[in-house]
C-alpha cells in the first residue's frame, strides 16, 4: 500500500509541466509561471496579427519579397519601389525612421537623401558604418507629398517592421522622429519629453532623437541629438561587451 505521501506526490509529477511548475490548474486554465519571462523577440512577435503571412517566413529576404508584391495600403500601389531595409541581417542596433520620401522612393533604400546623408554622418560619428547597423522606416511606401502617414497606414505597416525585429534581434532601437517614437511605442507624446532616456518597447532599449530632417531646419537641436547618440553608443558598448 503506498504511503499517501507517495500518492501526493505521484499524481503532482503527473501534472509538472514542461518547466517543472505544477499545472493544478488543467490546461485550459494554464497560466505561464511567472518564473519564465518571454523575450522581447517572442513579446514583438506576439504584436502581428495572428492571421497575417509574415508569421510564415523565416528570413529577410522571404519578407521583402512578400511586401514588394503585396499592396496593404493605397500606397503600395502608388510607391515607385518598396523601401524595405538595409544594413546588417544581425545587427545590434536597428535605426528606425518614419517613411520614404523621394529619394528613397526612387532607390528602393532608406535613408539615402539629404537627410539620410546626414543620419549617415550621424552614425559615422559615434563609429558605425551604415551596414553595421539595421535601417528601416515604419512605412515602406512613400505617402503622397511627403505628408505625415495616417495611422490606418502605420497599423497596417508596422508589423512588418515587428518582423523585422524579430528576425534580427538588435539589443537596441533608435527611433528618429516623433512620428517614428510615437508610432513605435504605441504614444502621443512630444518628441523632448522621450528623448535624454531610454524608453522601453516590449524588453527591448529604445532611445527616440530628432529625425535629421528637422536638424536640417533646426540646428539647435544638433546638441541634444548629439547628446542622445552619445548616450546610445555608451548602451551599445555595454550590451555588446
Ligand atoms: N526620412 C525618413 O524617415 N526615412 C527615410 O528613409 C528618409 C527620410
Amino acid at each position: 500500500m503506498p504511503h499517501p505521501a507517495e500518492l501526493l506526490r505521484d499524481s503532482l509529477a503527473a501534472h509538472l509541466d514542461i518547466f517543472g511548475s505544477h499545472d493544478l490548474l488543467g490546461e485550459d486554465t494554464y497560466v505561464t509561471p511567472s518564473h519564465v519571462t518571454p523575450s522581447p523577440y517572442d513579446r514583438i512577435k506576439a504584436l502581428i496579427p495572428e492571421d497575417s503571412p509574415l508569421h510564415g517566413f523565416q528570413t529577410l529576404a522571404e519578407v521583402e519579397t512578400w511586401v514588394a508584391s503585396t499592396e496593404l495600403i493605397e500606397l503600395d500601389r502608388t510607391r515607385t519601389k518598396p523601401v524595405f531595409g538595409v544594413g546588417h541581417p544581425k545587427a545590434d542596433l536597428m535605426v528606425i525612421g518614419e517613411a520614404p520620401g523621394a529619394d528613397e522612393d526612387r532607390e528602393g533604400e532608406p535613408f539615402v537623401g539629404r537627410a539620410g546623408k546626414l543620419l549617415t554622418e550621424i552614425l559615422k560619428a559615434i563609429g558605425f558604418d551604415r551596414s553595421d547597423v539595421y535601417i528601416a522606416n515604419i512605412l515602406k511606401s512613400r505617402p503622397d507629398n511627403n505628408r505625415d502617414p495616417r495611422p490606418d497606414e502605420i497599423a497596417a505597416h508596422v508589423p512588418i517592421l515587428y518582423k523585422q525585429m524579430v528576425l534580427i534581434q538588435p539589443k537596441l532601437i533608435l527611433c528618429v522622429g516623433k512620428t517614428s517614437g510615437n508610432s513605435l511605442l504605441g504614444r502621443n507624446q512630444s518628441l523632448k519629453s522621450m528623448r535624454g532616456t531610454f524608453q522601453d518597447f516590449h524588453g527591448l532599449e529604445t532611445l527616440v532623437t530628432y529625425h535629421p530632417a528637422a536638424l536640417l531646419r533646426n540646428p539647435n537641436w544638433k546638441r541634444p541629438t548629439w547628446e542622445d547618440v552619445q548616450l546610445l553608443r555608451k548602451r551599445y558598448d555595454e550590451l555588446t561587451a
